[in-house]
């Protein structure tokens, strides 16, 4: 039995409270900032016990066994793997969705790209909209979810990705109202008379240059590199993203794209000398970064 300040060691029983100073400690040296939070989440995630049982039931005795089960998780986590991935889920837009090591964890900036599309959509009855990286398919729920009078395509080239999108689907009610194709960016849409009929397409391409892999979070380096790594300038995906949209937008359709720091003025340039498009609009996020790159296809 372990208690005060001893380590509470795996496969040894010890309080709730001791395994929690133990922890925090552990995720602190370990260089995690909110190991206050992260250390109450892992054990409640990790017992099935809410964090209010676990501050009122601190002097409550772990079994050996419930010992270990939290400190699997921590070492993970003190391995600096995202918590996202060992809690399963990340919030996005409000809903719940399943995350693991073969999808990006949906980032709060990407929402923008939720809101502006709804917000300027030509049209709802009828729209079709085309999610490109849907990775978890976050993207394409929320716009499934919000325009049921639409239609909704989600592309990805990761099969383990669209395996998850479609289970993150069913858990929302939209897996049969979404069509999943694999593929390279818009390659997919060829051959299925969509030509002059998408309403918006909406994307979050990979944008890191290939040279930032080595300086990246740790936690960040822990999920896909395909959905992360663009190539040497990083906004690749979004130029050919730019020139496969053409044939596919209807006039007054919209290309809605996630953008990474620095990179606006390089792609409103380029959007410049296409006649395809009217002028661009970038949105910035809270914290001022030009983050979304919206173009109107001209008509
Ligand atoms: C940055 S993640 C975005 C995931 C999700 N849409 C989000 O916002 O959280 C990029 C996604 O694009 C996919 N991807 C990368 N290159 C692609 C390509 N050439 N064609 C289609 N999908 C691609 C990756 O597999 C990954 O799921």
């Amino acid at each position: 039995m372990t208690t005060g300040n001893a380590p509470c060691l795996t496969g040894e029983t010890c309080t709730i409270g001791a395994l929690l100073t133990e922890i925090r400690r552990r995720l602190l040296a370990a260089g995690v900032e909110s190991a206050d939070q992260e250390a109450l989440w892992l054990v409640e995630h990790a017992l099935g016990l809410s964090g209010v049982a676990l501050i009122v039931d601190g002097r409550r005795m772990l079994s050996g066994r419930e010992v270990a089960t939290v400190q699997k998780a921590v070492a993970r986590r003190v391995g600096r793997e995202p918590l996202q991935y060992i809690l399963g889920t990340q919030e996005f837009c409000g809903l719940e969705f399943e995350v693991n090591p073969s999808v990006l964890i949906p980032r709060p900036e990407t929402e923008l790209l939720v809101r502006e599309t709804i917000r300027r959509l030509p049209r709802r009855r009828g729209a079709v909209l085309v999610d490109v990286g849907t990775g978890s398919g976050c993207l394409a729920v929320t716009l499934a979810r919000s325009v049921p009078q639409g239609r909704t395509l989600a592309i990805d080239l990761s099969d383990r990705a669209l395996e998850t999108a479609k289970r993150n689907a069913r858990r929302h009610g939209v897996e049969s109202a979404i069509t999943w194709l694999e593929g390279d960016l818009l390659a997919p849409l060829a051959g299925r008379g969509l030509e002059g009929t998408v309403t918006a397409i909406l994307s979050n391409p990979p944008y890191i240059q290939a040279s930032d892999w080595p300086t990246l979070q740790p936690e960040v380096r822990f999920e896909p590199r395909t959905a992360l790594i663009a190539g040497l300038r990083g906004t690749e995906l979004h130029e050919r993203l730019l020139d496969e949209a053409v044939p596919f937008l209807m006039p007054g359709g919209l290309l809605v794209l996630e953008l990474g720091r620095g990179q606006s003025a390089a792609l409103r340039r380029k959007v410049g000398t296409m006649p395809a498009y009217k002028p661009a609009d970038i949105v910035s996020d809270d914290a001022g970064i030009d983050r979304v790159l919206i173009v109107e296809r001209a008509g």
